[in-house]
């Protein structure tokens, strides 16, 4: 159960939790906005600095404990800070049944106080994920409510609800990518995504191997043959009345990668059942659509399948005709991403969308890269990639350009097909960029290369343990959250 987070003019009477934001002053901690008690003596006495996500208890009246948050410089009071802030208090406050905060004090007049408020509850929201479902003794976040203290003219509350969304949607990929492989094949994964379709208002379509092979999806269908679990095509689509421009999603869909014929090591792979992130965030991302209703057609493709080295598994030297015609040369199997996204790529470029937007945990090389934390970001139209960078940047989830450099895109040349699927030791992710490139035509297209970030070795702000659901907030905030996108040929970036 999700935490609910909501307005209040003032600090409800019976709240366990009463969070307040204390600033990282230069003779020590600075309360921000009314203290309710806090004395900044016994903060320091207590060696409470008022640094980014330090919290600390305080006694408070009889029913109500009053937690200083610390939110670094006051002048420094960032989206980012509150959305680590919140984070911190809802760790904090963990057992606690209810919680009220006046992070919105904390505000600097530069920043948008319904922006603000989203940073806080998303924060708040997203901390408080545990996947439980296969713990004898879960340790669930209890606190179910939390009160945004502070006036709203009603932009505030708004920004809530479109939060709420936001944080489901990521739950959903979190599950999703939590799930082990072993109960969670490309079947159940459709199977999920129907679920979630008929649930929320999306069209699906569920493509079956008999449907890839009617479709020429030859490197959907080659990735798979090694598994005995056939491989499914999943489609997505959210047509609003009225739309006038239409986005295309496609995400990998890998439900486990052994690696096939290429094994992997035992150690590398060990966290291989989240190969399905770039999926789970299209699935997830579109299923809060209709919610949040942006007038964009959005169509969504996750090529659903498992990586095995079965008896009938493609072997190194085997060719495979993609859906485009394009033939590829498979020489590292463990390369089966941009297989299956080849196939993906084209069916996206068929719908004629204004933009393609690929997510996928592609390249080992991309985490030696920028490390775990940050997404590779390419694409063939710098527009695309400013747009899919700030919005990125705007709710905390790091992207960072890479280039698809011409040169180097000889290295994919093959002896025997159009491409091979490796592009030699140096610069991994930038060759899988510019294999992918090869299928996307003159569309406008971005890739988000997520094989960091998709997954976390630490709780971290809005990041939790696990599977974080990378992505879905950056698509969120793209297609519900930027008017201006996708940009249409002829430059108009208005809505009509
Ligand atoms: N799924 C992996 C990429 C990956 C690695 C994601 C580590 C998350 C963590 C992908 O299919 C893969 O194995 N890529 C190879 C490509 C190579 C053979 C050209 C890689 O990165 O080593
Ligand atoms: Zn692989
Ligand atoms: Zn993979």
């Amino acid at each position: 159960m999700a935490l609910v987070v909501t307005t209040g003019v003032a600090v409800p009477p019976d709240v366990e939790v009463l969070a307040v934001p204390v600033a990282k002053g230069a003779d020590g901690p600075e309360l921000l906005g009314d203290g309710h008690g806090l004395d900044p003596g016994e903060l320091a006495a207590r060696r409470f600095e008022g640094k980014v996500g330090e919290t600390l208890d305080t006694a408070g009246s009889d029913r109500t404990t009053v937690m200083a948050v610390g939110v670094g410089d006051a002048a420094e009071v960032s989206l980012d800070v509150l959305r680590r802030s919140a984070a911190a208090l809802v760790r904090a406050a963990w057992k606690r049944g209810s919680a009220a905060t006046t992070l919105l004090d904390a505000v600097p007049p530069d920043v948008d106080r319904a922006e603000a408020a989203r940073a806080v509850a998303e924060g708040a929201g997203l901390a408080a994920y545990r996947f439980t479902r296969y713990k004898s003794d879960p340790d669930p976040c209890r606190l179910a409510g939390l009160t945004l203290v502070g006036a709203d003219d009603g932009a505030v509350a708004a920004a809530l609800d479109r939060s709420a969304e936001v944080v489901s949607a990521v739950y959903l990929a979190r599950d999703l990518v939590n799930e082990p492989a072993g109960s969670l094949s490309p079947r159940e994964l459709a199977a999920r995504a129907a679920e979630i379709a008929e649930r929320v208002g999306l069209a699906i379509e569920v493509i079956d191997e008999a449907g890839a092979e009617a479709l020429g999806l030859g490197g959907l269908l080659g990735v798979a043959r090694g598994s005995d679990e056939p491989p499914r095509l999943i489609k997505l689509t959210y047509d609003p009345a009225g739309a006038d421009r239409t986005v295309a999603l496609v995400g990998k869909g890998i439900t486990f990668d052994s690696g096939g014929l290429s094994i992997k090591t035992a150690e590398g792979m060990m966290t291989m059942k989240t190969d399905m992130s770039g999926g789970a965030a299209v699935i997830a991302a579109m299923s809060a659509l209709p919610a949040l209703g942006p007038p964009v057609r959005v169509v969504g493709f996750v090529p659903a399948t498992e990586n095995m080295p079965g008896g009938r598994a493609i072997k190194p030297g085997d060719v495979l005709t993609t859906r485009s015609g394009t033939t590829v040369e498979v020489l590292n199997t463990d390369a089966e991403g941009r297989l299956v996204l080849a196939d993906g790529l084209a069916l996206a470029v068929e719908e004629e969308p204004d933009a393609i937007i690929d997510l996928a945990t592609l390249t080992g090389a991309c985490i030696v890269a920028l490390g775990p934390k940050i997404a590779g970001l390419m694409g063939n139209d710098d527009e695309l990639v400013d747009r899919v960078r700030s919005a990125a940047e705007r709710v905390g989830e790091p992207a960072w350009p890479l280039p698809l450099p011409k040169e180097y895109r000889k290295q994919l040349d093959s002896e025997v097909a159009d491409l091979k699927n490796i592009g030699g030791r140096h610069a991994g992710a930038l060759t899988a960029g510019l294999f992918l490139q090869e299928f996307v035509g003159s569309v406008p297209w971005v890739h988000l290369d997520i094989a960091g970030p998709s997954r976390s070795d630490d709780d971290d702000g809005a990041v939790v343990k696990g599977a974080t659901g990378a992505g879905v907030r950056t698509l969120l905030e793209l297609l519900a959250g930027d008017p201006g996108f996708p940009t249409l040929p002829d430059g108009n970036t208005t809505f009509s």
